[in-house]
This record gives C-alpha cells, sequence and structure tokens, in this order.
C-alpha cells in the first residue's frame, strides 16, 4: 500500500507583500515534500492565506479597497511568490473560500452543541499584529509575548472554547508523545501554560465583521484562529463537498510552522481536535525565525527583504540553499548577504559546481566524453564509496527529523570528500602515463558515480540545477530515482558526458539587507 504524507506550512496573513521570512518554511515543506514524493509516499502538500481578521479588515480599510479585494490582490502575490522559488504545493487553500466557511461554522456549531462553547465577555489585552488575546498576568512589560509589540485593551461579548478542560489532557500529550520539534520547546510550553493551568479561549468577536459569522448568533464572527487552524481540516473535504481527501491524508503527518505561532498549533490546535474526537497530527515542528538585527524579519518591523531581489542576484536554488542550509529548528537565524555570498561561493560554486565542471571536463579531454571500460579499483577507493552509499540513509533519517540543515551538511561533506579525491589522485598526472588509463577512467567513473547519487539527493532542495548535472554526467532519469540512489555502479560503464554551462557563477556583488 502506498503510504500517505499530508503536511502544512501556516496560512500566511496576505496583509502586505511576502518576504524571505515567509518563505523557509514553505520551502522547507517543498523539500520533504518532493523527497517523500521521490520515496513513492502519496504526498498532499497544503498552503494557503488566512483572510479574515481586525489586521486584514483595517489593512484593506487603509488602501481604500474592500477586504475582499483586498486579499484577492495579495493572495495572488503569495501565489506568484511560491511559483517564484519553485515551490510545488498540492493545495492552496484560502479562509475566504465558500468550503472553508462551510467546514468552520460546521465545526462551530458541533463544538457548541457539544459544549465546548459558551457566551461569556471578554475583558483583557489584544496584540492586533498577532491577533492574539493576553490576560494583564500573561504580557510582559506591557508587550506581547509572542512579538514583542504593544497590545491594547479589549472588552467585549464573546464566545468561548473550554480549553482550561484540556489542561491536563494536552500536558499528557506534549509530555508522553513524540508530537513536538524540538523537545525542549514542550518543556517551556509546560512551565508556561500547562503548569499554571489553560486559560479558556475566547472564539469570537463583535467589532470585526470580515470573518465567518458564528452559525447560532450572527452578530459574532469567528475569531481568526479558530477560522484559521480549520484550515488543514477543510482542505481535505472535512464537513465539506469540495474534496474527499479526508479519510486518506488525515492524520497530518506534518504541519511546519515558526515559534511564533506554536503555542496555537501545540495547545489550541490538539485540544480543538480532542474535543471533536478526532485524531491528532502525528508531528509538529518549530522553527526559528529569519531575523535581521536580532528582530524577526516582519513588515511590521519594517525590516523586510525581498525573495525577488535575492532571486535575482543569486538564483533561485542558491537562494533555496542558502535559506535551508542556514535555518534550523530551534535557532534564529541572522540573516546576513555576506553568509550567504560566502555560503553560495564555498559550498555550490567552488564545491558542487567545480566537482561537476572538472570531472566533465576532464572526461572530455583524457577520452573524447566516453569512458572506456577498463577499470583499476585500489582499496583506498572505498573510503569514498563507502561514505557515497551510506548517504542516502542519513539524509532519509535527517529528513525524517525535519533537520534540513544537518542532510545538506551531510551532502555537502561527500562533495568536499570528493573533491578531495580528485587532489588525491592527481587525474592529471594519471593522464600523463599511458599505462594508468584504466586507473585514470575509474577515477573517473567514481566521480561521476558521487555526483549522480549526490544531485539526485540535492534534487528535493535544488530542483531547477540538478536536471542540468545529470544531463552533463549522462545520467538518465531512472539512475536518479530513488532506489538506485544507495546502489553504486548504476551508470553505464561506457558513459558518456556533455560539458554545459556554469551551474553557480561566482558571486561578484552582495545582495543589500
Ligand atoms: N496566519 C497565521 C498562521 C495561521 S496557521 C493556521 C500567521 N500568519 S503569518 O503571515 O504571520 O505567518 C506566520 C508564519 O510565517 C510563521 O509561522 C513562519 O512560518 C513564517 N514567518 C514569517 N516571518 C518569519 C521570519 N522572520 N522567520 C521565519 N519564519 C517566519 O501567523
Amino acid at each position: 500500500m502506498q503510504k500517505t504524507f499530508y503536511l502544512t506550512t501556516p496560512i500566511y496573513y496576505p496583509s502586505g507583500n511576502p518576504h524571505i521570512g515567509h518563505c523557509y518554511t514553505t520551502l522547507a515543506c517543498d523539500v520533504i515534500a518532493r523527497y517523500r514524493r521521490m520515496q513513492g509516499d502519496r504526498v498532499l502538500f497544503l498552503t494557503g492565506t488566512d483572510e479574515h481578521g481586525w489586521k486584514i479588515q483595517q489593512k484593506a480599510k487603509e488602501a481604500g479597497m474592500e477586504p475582499q479585494v483586498y486579499v484577492d490582490q495579495l493572495t495572488d502575490r503569495f501565489r506568484k511568490l511560491w511559483d517564484c522559488m519553485s515551490i510545488q504545493y498540492d493545495r492552496f487553500v484560502r479562509t475566504t473560500d465558500a468550503y472553508h466557511v462551510q467546514t468552520v461554522q460546521s465545526v462551530f456549531q458541533k463544538l457548541y452543541d457539544r459544549g465546548y462553547i459558551y457566551k461569556g465577555e471578554y475583558i483583557g489585552l489584544y496584540c492586533t499584529p498577532c491577533e492574539s488575546f493576553w490576560t494583564p498576568k500573561q504580557v510582559v512589560n506591557g508587550k506581547c509575548p509572542d512579538c514583542g509589540r504593544e497590545v491594547t485593551d479589549a472588552q467585549e461579548e464573546a464566545y468561548f472554547f473550554q480549553l482550561s478542560t484540556f489542561t491536563e489532557k494536552i500536558g499528557d500529550f506534549l509530555k508522553n508523545g513524540t508530537f513536538l520539534q524540538p523537545k525542549e520547546r514542550a518543556l517551556e510550553l509546560l512551565n508556561n501554560f500547562i503548569r499554571p493551568g489553560l486559560e479558556d479561549l475566547c472564539v469570537s468577536r463583535t467589532g470585526v465583521s470580515w470573518g465567518i459569522s458564528v452559525p447560532f448568533d450572527p452578530k459574532h464572527t469567528v475569531y481568526v484562529w479558530a477560522d484559521a487552524l480549520f484550515n488543514y481540516l477543510s482542505a481535505l473535504g472535512y464537513e465539506n463537498a469540495r474534496f474527499s481527501d479526508w479519510e486518506t491524508f488525515w492524520p497530518a503527518q506534518l504541519h511546519l510552522v515558526a515559534k511564533d505561532i506554536m503555542r496555537f498549533h501545540a495547545i489550541v490546535w490538539p485540544a480543538l481536535l480532542m474535543a471533536l474526537d478526532l485524531p491528532l497530527p502525528k508531528q509538529l515542528a518549530v522553527h526559528g525565525w529569519i531575523t535581521v538585527e536580532g528582530k524577526k524579519m516582519s513588515k511590521s518591523v519594517g525590516n523586510v527583504i525581498d525573495p525577488y531581489v535575492l532571486t535575482k542576484l543569486y538564483g533561485v536554488d542558491a537562494v533555496r540553499y542558502h535559506l535551508l542550509r542556514e535555518l534550523a529548528l530551534g535557532c534564529d537565524y541572522e540573516f546576513s548577504s555576506e553568509v550567504m555570498a560566502r555560503r553560495i561561493d564555498s559550498d555550490l560554486s567552488n564545491g558542487l559546481g567545480n566537482l561537476v565542471s572538472r570531472t566533465v571536463a576532464m572526461v572530455e579531454k583524457y577520452f573524447g566524453g566516453t569512458l572506456p571500460v577498463e577499470r583499476e579499483i585500489v582499496a583506498a577507493d572505498s573510503v569514498l564509496i563507502d561514505a557515497v552509499c551510506a548517504l542516502r540513509k542519513k539524509v532519509d533519517a535527517a529528513i525524517d527529523a525535519v533537520h534540513l540543515k544537518e542532510a545538506l551538511a551531510e551532502i555537502f561533506a561527500v562533495v568536499a570528500m570528493a573533491n578531495q579525491y580528485v587532489d588525491a589522485n592527481a587525474p592529471w598526472r594519471l593522464a600523463k602515463q599511458p599505462e594508468s588509463r584504466a586507473r585514470l577512467a575509474t577515477v573517473l567513473y567514481h566521480l561521476l558515480e558521487t555526483l549522480r547519487i549526490v544531485s539526485g539527493l540535492l534534487a528535493p532542495f535544488m530542483p531547477n540545477t540538478m536536471p542540468k548535472i545529470w544531463e552533463q554526467i549522462g545520467a538518465a532519469p531512472t539512475e536518479v530515482a530513488y532506489d538506485p540512489l544507495q546502489q553504486w555502479g548504476v551508470l553505464p560503464p561506457a558513459i558518456s558526458v556533455k560539458k554545459g554551462a556554469i551551474l553557480f557563477p561566482k558571486i561578484e556583488t552582495g545582495a543589500k539587507s
């Protein structure tokens, strides 16, 4: 039976142009989705936009537009950016889509009928950029504990979700399971939220008209987070007739988010699912922020970097590589155009690009482009061969753990090893000795095999460049499929190569940050 794999990004607020900060989560999901497809899984990769709420209502007003017109325009910009970044998502959910509205209303009614939603009055504080309610105890020096920005007073009649009744169950879920990654994050949640006891969550607003109306009390709209989280269900067709993938794909294998929205995904989301008696997602992976001068890159802080500027300067695959190579679960990454330029030069131009160009150039120069079939293997070759053959297993494990940075580190350690293999075997010296012809062919064949496996494993990370490598080294699609990526000696012995354009040009100008 084919395994199914459902993975999701957060749905983004279309409240401004998307920036590099938005790209990482979507890129990381794209790599995992591509890798799983390569492994033969049936994948559903979901992304989308979170289009209701006070913030969007205000932004549309400032722009002098109807909210729907405003979000239509901005949502298109997200789709365009994903196309530009070669993101291959399977489904794009919009919370203004009729099927999503239907799911939210139906689920809200269910929660109400089951007694999990009740009417009360909200008195407290509100962070508009995060669309989060806070109590005076929770704010830090008068600021939002998630993003550090100003909060405002809020008081209104509202419906509440009985989150407090789930304190123990959520505590056990976080303590005992393998749900949350990295593990230390669970401790943080247990200390900050579970130990003091969860508070009921306000799930409706009366002052925000741009939202889904509460089915049993239409002067209320559904609080934007209670609306947004259900995208993970509506996009499969749960309680709507638009899709029929619910049975096949739920529960999700992976939700990937940044740390600012961990609480909603690690506490509120499982509690809502528990209240509905639905299975819980398998894994929530939480990554750090891309920062500029220590602050989260964000439109409202005004420190964003335009992805189009970077892709124009460096190329899409190099930008993908850079972000995936620097960001990790658990840590922030201070964006730096110098680090980016250095990384692209050292790993891509001097490392991988150089390995491809010199290997192909030597096969052309010494053998007219086609290797002879004679071989002379020496014992020391096994160091490279063993490392290359062990690589797929390491990358598999890293992808399973959402450690994409580590996966790339493993792959590029092998690239470095192959470059050392060239230097240690000095093909240019062997070429001068007619009796070393078989040895020379062997060294070059080993390099081509290394490149076949490395490029196959890198294809999910850099999907535009790897096919160019396959063309140069003469690898057929079946030879870079998943299975042969841990077999040695797959390229035909008399393999022909074809020199191509430089894969990663050296960087001369740095991007302005
Ligand atoms: N709409 C909510 C999410 C609802 S999910 C049911 C939201 N949207 S957002 O537009 O603010 O985007 C949040 C996500 O964007 C973060 O979780 C993260 O995935 C990504 N990022 C936005 N800025 C980022 C950085 N500066 N660094 C890394 N990722 C960031 O919250």
